[in-house]
């Protein structure tokens, strides 16, 4: 009885499905038809113990993620002609191995010139409301639009790039499916861009496996050690707050007190008392983005863990509480605990994320 019912169901759906598909693609053609219903929802699939008070899953209500959005973004985010010459997309400082970021020092504009910061890795932005190194784009929209006129980076111009993409055999069609109506415009590229960098999703590392999906077997002993380490001695679970691995507050954690040439967000609020906090990256992927740091300095994980343990200036201006530990003698960790350490951060990789078909170069 009750079998017979929900294959029914089952049935009902995998035809509505199909119908449904069958009609989206009849329509690729003419989004203007009367039988289009416009751009298709789309849902983000992750697991329900990724929450935190501290991170509010952020959809723009003027920017809902659609499928067409999504495909749109992806071709944006690979797409040379946002730079001046051509030579450069986003994922050229950007890309997929290493968790969206480069493994340059700091990042290289279309003219050769170096910028001054390492570039970010891009991985669960979706939760995110304070972007770059000093905060200063407060969604993933505003934040796209500084590369492409940014002198060190893209070094091109916004009506430049609306003119080359209007022109384009491909690009007009997929912004009208996209966003319903004819038009190409800088907003739309910054939205199409933003919702396919929602979709970054890294939820799947071996701890995440071991913490939350039980599987006992997915960390080695020294992982074990190394995230106990984490969660206790080591305060690093302090700032770096699992399962996001980062909290909501830029911190001065004593890399650049005293240096004129990063103030960090002091340079976007004008406050002394905001001079030389930089974001709390995700450590999640941090074993692929070397170097580390806003500056890139730090080459190696082990570095990072010696600084910390070793190099904590207790004068730097406006050092954050929660670095008191590493300067009062409250974290001392041997030659064999900081190894651990930096085992489990290796463990954050997220194998899956990295190759996830969907994320890659779509042309
Ligand atoms: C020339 C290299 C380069 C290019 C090209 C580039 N970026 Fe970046 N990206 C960086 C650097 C460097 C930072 C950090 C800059 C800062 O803090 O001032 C950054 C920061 C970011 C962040 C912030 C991440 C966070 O967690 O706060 C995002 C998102 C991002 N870029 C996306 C993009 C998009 C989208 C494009 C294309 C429109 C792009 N980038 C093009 C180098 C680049
Ligand atoms: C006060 C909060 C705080 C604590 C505690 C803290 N961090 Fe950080 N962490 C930060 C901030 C802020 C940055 C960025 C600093 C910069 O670039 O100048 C950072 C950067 C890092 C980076 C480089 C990130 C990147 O993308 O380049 C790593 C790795 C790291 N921390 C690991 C750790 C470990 C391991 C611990 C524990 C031993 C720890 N952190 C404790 C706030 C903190």
């Amino acid at each position: 009885m009750h079998p017979p019912r929900s294959s029914l169901l089952a049935a009902l759906c995998i035809s509505l499905v199909g119908l449904y598909s069958c009609q989206r693609e009849e329509d690729l053609a003419a989004p203007s038809s009367p039988a289009w219903n416009g751009p298709t929802p789309y849902q983000l699939v992750f697991p329900a113990w990724a929450t935190s008070p501290m991170h509010d899953l952020i959809i723009p209500a003027d920017n809902p993620l659609t499928v067409e959005g999504i495909a749109l973004g992806r071709k944006l985010f690979y797409e040379k002609a946002l730079s001046n010459d051509y030579s450069m997309s986003c994922a050229s400082c950007h890309q997929q191995e290493f968790a969206f970021t480069d493994p340059r020092t700091v990042s290289v504009g279309t003219d050769g010139s170096l910028g001054r910061r390492n570039s970010m890795a891009v991985v669960n932005p979706a939760w995110d409301h304070q972007f770059f190194w000093d905060g200063r784009a407060p969604t993933l929209e505003m934040q796209a639009f500084g590369p492409v006129a940014n002198m060190v980076e893209m070094r091109n111009t916004w009506p430049e790039v609306e003119s080359r993409l209007a022109a384009h055999p491909e690009y007009p069609l997929l912004f009208e499916h996209a966003f319903g109506s004819p038009g190409v415009d800088s907003m739309r590229v910054v939205k199409a861009i933003a919702q396919f960098e929602r979709t970054f999703i890294s939820f799947n590392s071996r701890f995440d496996r071991y913490e939350y999906g039980g599987e006992t077997t997915a960390l080695t002993a020294q992982e074990i050690t190394g995230r106990d380490l984490y969660f206790g001695a080591a305060h690093c679970n302090d700032c770096h707050a699992a399962p996001f691995f980062s909290d909501i507050v830029l911190s001065s954690i004593g890399t650049d007190g005293g240096s004129a040439l990063d103030h960090g967000q002091e340079e976007v609020t004008g406050l002394h008392t905001d001079a030389f906090k930089f974001k709390t990256n995700t450590l999640r992927n941090i074993g692929v983005t070397a170097p580390y740091m806003h500056d890139g300095r730090f080459a190696t994980l082990a570095a990072v863990v010696d600084f910390y343990m070793d190099s904590i200036d207790a004068n730097s201006p406006n050092i954050s509480q929660h670095m008191m530990p590493y300067f009062n003698g409250g974290v001392e960790l041997d030659v064999a605990q900081r190894a651990a350490l930096v085992a489990f951060l290796n463990a954050l990789t997220d194998e899956e994320f990295l190759n996830n078909p969907a994320l890659s170069d779509p042309n």
